[in-house]
């Protein structure tokens, strides 16, 4: 949650705050401010609510000025409330700072600085650190050395900016835990919680790690050491963010226009990667670590939500292509657990924004445990694509609907990829480059039937329980398709392993209850089938995703989807499409904000 820009250069500050704030906003927020110093002095605008309100109350009261930083807050300290947005002052107004994350001592610093007189407007935990600075710099009166005694003095977990009335030629900035990443540009520096406000400014990025300092102006920047205040010198990286043609186009919802991007979505994950006359994989993230690869015999892919169910299709096509036995688990559950792992084990996270606060943690566990990590990430530059030791990115592009639909696309075929990569002497290789070729014309073929699932999902929307079921390569698509419809229509819905329905979930089956089957031609048909005729036997309706019209599992359902043939591990990549579009249409249907889901933000930066 939360978000973090800043800028010094040429150009009008707010400019690039507020339109760096909107890229942030999958982070997460409930409230936004900037401030921006001019001659001396600084104005500020805030608000509670969207960065679309920050800018019409800033166009209202216009602040001008060429340096300055911005703010999208998710309060943890103090109530979603004016007073408490950011960025946020110390008493004489010399010193305003935004911060991510919590200052867990704030409490003795705030009851030492009442004794020294000063005054508190908010009830943030940061706002003792502009105050803390005005206090340092009453001694010293040395912004840089005010800013790096107030930092010393913090625990806890942050991200900061300092602006100064004191020093317009520079901003400071403070790393520990909470990410950071400067944009260098010419005469100009653009600071963001990630990559992604800079691109299309900079391609050149340099990163802070935890208990570093930054002093960032026109010329570029300095990294300090907080502790022991060395320089420190580190380059700038190259970083290709696609920044994504923004606006919707002809779509009336990004969720829309992500579900229509999936066959460029597999053709951008190919692209360059899979030769399929001369049958080979070419992962150039994955060539430096290609010794380790030889003695990897075991892999965990860890990730939450759709990026876990990307995992477990991971996992039927490692085990079944590459003939490594792989084991997923939710990365929430994997940083807690006491698991012995041995060096011949590799860790694979799978993160669409590489921000997600519980796969950083997991990763973070492995810190010096001489582990493998492997990344599966779509953000270029992100926290978890720099923690991994090598990986494969996405290609997938901005996703900016907070239901993760492309990226979904885009992790399974990376899966498909490395599978293939690793694979020995799979007998079925040529069949799967051959099938996984035509994969983007077939999900072409999917999004055709958009009408016809279009109407079935509105019958089915005003149900209040959903069950999602489906056996092996299945069974994931069946869980992500069950989160979909919950997470964007707020319908309950649950995903099951088809063979799990007698040991428990045929209980709930009525007629009020109905069931999204997966049933596509596999050499489970039979299975399939008989898990719906028990359905079937209750009353339970069935809508089922079928690619034979005239399979049995055609005949039994109420209602039926007919998608294109291919072969089984490729299956999730066509299915997933068809229930995405199935759940965008209930929720349209039930008027939802297809975007922006109530509780949900796209990449949840806290734990
Ligand atoms: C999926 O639609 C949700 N937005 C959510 O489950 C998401 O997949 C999860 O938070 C993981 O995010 P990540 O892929 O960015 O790590
Ligand atoms: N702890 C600070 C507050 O509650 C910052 C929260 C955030 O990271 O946005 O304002």
């Amino acid at each position: 949650m939360c978000g973090i820009v800043g800028y010094i250069g040429k150009n009008e500050a707010k400019d690039y705050l507020l339109d760096g704030l909107e890229t942030l906003e999958y982070r997460g927020y409930d409230s936004a401010g900037i401030a921006v110093l001019n001659k001396e002095k600084i104005s500020t605008a805030k608000t509670v609510g969207r960065v679309e309100h920050l800018r019409k109350e800033e166009a209202e009261r216009p602040v001008h000025g060429s340096v300055g930083i911005g703010h999208t807050r998710w309060a943890t300290h103090g109530g979603v409330l004016e007073r408490n947005t950011h960025p946020h002052h110390d008493k004489s107004k010399e010193f305003y700072v935004v911060h991510n994350g919590i200052i867990e001592n704030y409490e003795e610093i705030k009851e030492f600085l009442s004794k020294q007189g000063y005054e508190f407007y908010s009830d943030t935990d940061t706002e003792v650190v502009p105050n803390l600075v005005h206090f340092h710099y009453q001694k010293t009166g040395n912004v840089l050395s005010a800013f790096q005694a107030a930092v010393q003095t913090l625990r806890g977990a942050y991200a900061l900016v300092l602006l100064s009335s004191h020093d317009s030629e520079n901003l400071y900035a403070a790393k520990l835990s909470s990410p950071l990443a400067l944009g260098v540009g010419k005469d100009e520096l653009f600071i963001g919680s990630d990559a992604l406000p800079v691109a299309g400014h900079t391609q050149d990025v340099v990163f802070l790690e935890d208990g570093e300092i930054a002093v960032v102006n026109t010329e570029g920047y300095r990294i300090v050491d907080i502790t022991t205040k060395k320089s420190i010198e580190r380059a700038t990286e190259v970083i290709e963010i696609d920044s994504g043609d923004g606006d919707l186009g002809d779509f009336p919802d990004f969720m829309s226009k992500e579900i229509h991007e999936t066959p460029a979505t597999v053709r951008s994950a190919m692209l360059g990667r899979l030769r399929a006359d001369e049958q080979i994989v070419k992962l150039g993230g994955l060539e430096l670590v290609e010794d380790q690869l030889q003695f990897i015999d075991r892999i965990i892919i860890i990730a939450c939500g759709t990026s876990y169910y990307a995992g477990m299709v991971g996992e039927y096509l490692l085990e079944e292509i590459a003939g490594i036995p792989v084991e997923v688990q939710q990365a929430s559950e994997f940083r807690y657990r006491q698991e012995p792992l041995s060096r011949s084990t590799a860790v694979l996270v799978v993160s669409q924004s590489g921000e997600t606060a519980d796969s950083i943690a997991a990763l973070k566990k492995l810190e010096g445990s001489g582990i493998l990590k492997l990344g599966i990430v779509n953000a270029p530059g992100s926290t978890l694509a720099r923690m991994t030791d090598a990986g494969v990115y996405c290609h997938a592009g901005p996703e900016k609907a907070v239901a993760s639909t492309k990226a979904f696309v885009a992790q399974v075929t990376v899966f498909v990829l490395i599978a293939l990569k690793l694979a020995k002497n799979y007998p079925k290789f040529s069949e799967v480059v051959k099938a996984l070729n035509v994969i983007p014309q077939q999900i072409e073929e999917v999004l055709k039937l958009e009408k016809d699932i279009a109407k079935i999902a509105k019958e089915y929307a005003h149900h209040n329980d959903f069950l999602y079921i489906g056996r092996r390569y299945a069974y994931p698509v069946a869980m992500e398709g069950a989160l979909k419809i919950k997470e964007i229509s707020y319908i309950h819905a649950e995903g099951f392993a088809g063979g799990e329905m007698k040991h428990g979930p045929l209980a709930l089956i009525d007629e009020s209850f109905p069931t999204f089957a997966i049933a596509l031609s596999n050499d489970m048909d039979e299975k399939s089938f008989s898990n719906m005729q028990e359905i079937h036997a209750r009353n339970g309706k069935i809508v089922t995703l079928v690619d034979d019209k005239n399979s049995p599992s055609a005949k039994l359902a109420q209602d039926i989807i007919v998608i294109p043939k291919t072969i089984e591990p490729l299956q999730p990549l066509l299915s997933s499409v068809a229930t995405y579009l199935f759940a965008y249409h209930a929720a349209k249907e039930l008027g939802r904000d297809i975007d922006k889901p109530r509780n949900l933000a796209k990449s949840v930066t806290v734990e």
